[in-house]
């Protein structure tokens, strides 16, 4: 019988690629179920295209553009071009503009190193600090043209200890992204999560709070 065709990704990166690592891993693995069919990067020298063969590699540098709209054309074209049926931000630095997300809306992931709501934008780590926060974590979203702000799909939680400094805060977050990040492509590769409206809907139903990343690197309901 033939095949079905694997579930298309395409990747959106900036720099190190450890998340990126983790999709590439867990598909080896045998344990997602799709394809990368393209890494894509506002940055000529980000390291995450080391991490795949130069041909699925698209790299530009976008501080050269006349504009955020001009790179995100370009980008959103290259995207459409390896018809991907996810497409997955995995550590891309850069704000995506409305055309761009409008173009991808509902199938348009981020991981963001925070407990959404709390501390969208850049220095997750040291906010969560200055706050004497006792938890931090990770989350993945649908993106919306605000920043951040998307829909929670999932989170997964760490302790802060004392004495952290946001380096060694933002290591220990690392670790659960990268099983946070390939439990929710799972669920999206498997048809089980659509963004409707603002609410996520699990297997068709609505999911009123974000599921819950375990410590066996399961997703499970999340409790508020
Ligand atoms: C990750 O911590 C990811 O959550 C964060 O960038 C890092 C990329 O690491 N993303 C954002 O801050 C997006 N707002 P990686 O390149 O090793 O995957």
């Amino acid at each position: 019988m033939p095949q079905s065709p694997l579930p298309r990704i395409a990747v959106l990166v900036s720099g190190r690629g450890s998340n990126l690592q983790a999709l590439v891993d867990a598909i080896t693995a045998g344990t997602l179920a799709a394809e990368i069919v393209g890494v894509f990067s506002d940055r000529l020298d980000a390291a995450a295209l080391q991490r795949v063969p130069p041909g699925l590699g698209w790299s530009r540098d976008a501080k050269s553009y006349a504009s955020r709209e001009a790179f995100d054309a370009e980008l959103a074209d290259a995207v459409a071009a390896c018809a991907p049926d996810w497409v997955v931000c995995a550590g891309y630095l850069r704000i995506l503009g409305a055309a761009f997300v409008a173009r991808f809306r509902g199938r348009l992931l981020n991981i963001h190193p925070s407990l959404l709501p709390k501390y969208r934008g850049l220095r997750t780590h040291a906010r969560a600090l200055e706050a004497d926060d006792r938890e931090h974590g990770a989350s993945v979203h649908f993106v919306i043209p605000e920043l951040d702000a998307g829909t929670v799909i999932a989170q997964a939680t760490v302790p802060v200890h004392a004495g952290d400094s946001a380096d060694m805060l933002s290591a220990r977050v690392l670790q659960v992204e990268h099983p946070l990040l390939v439990a929710v492509a799972q669920l999206a590769v498997a048809g089980r999560i659509a963004e409707h409206g603002a609410t996520v809907l699990l297997d068709g139903h609505p999911l009123f709070t974000p599921l819950r990343l375990d410590s066996a690197g399961t997703l499970v309901p999340g409790t508020k």
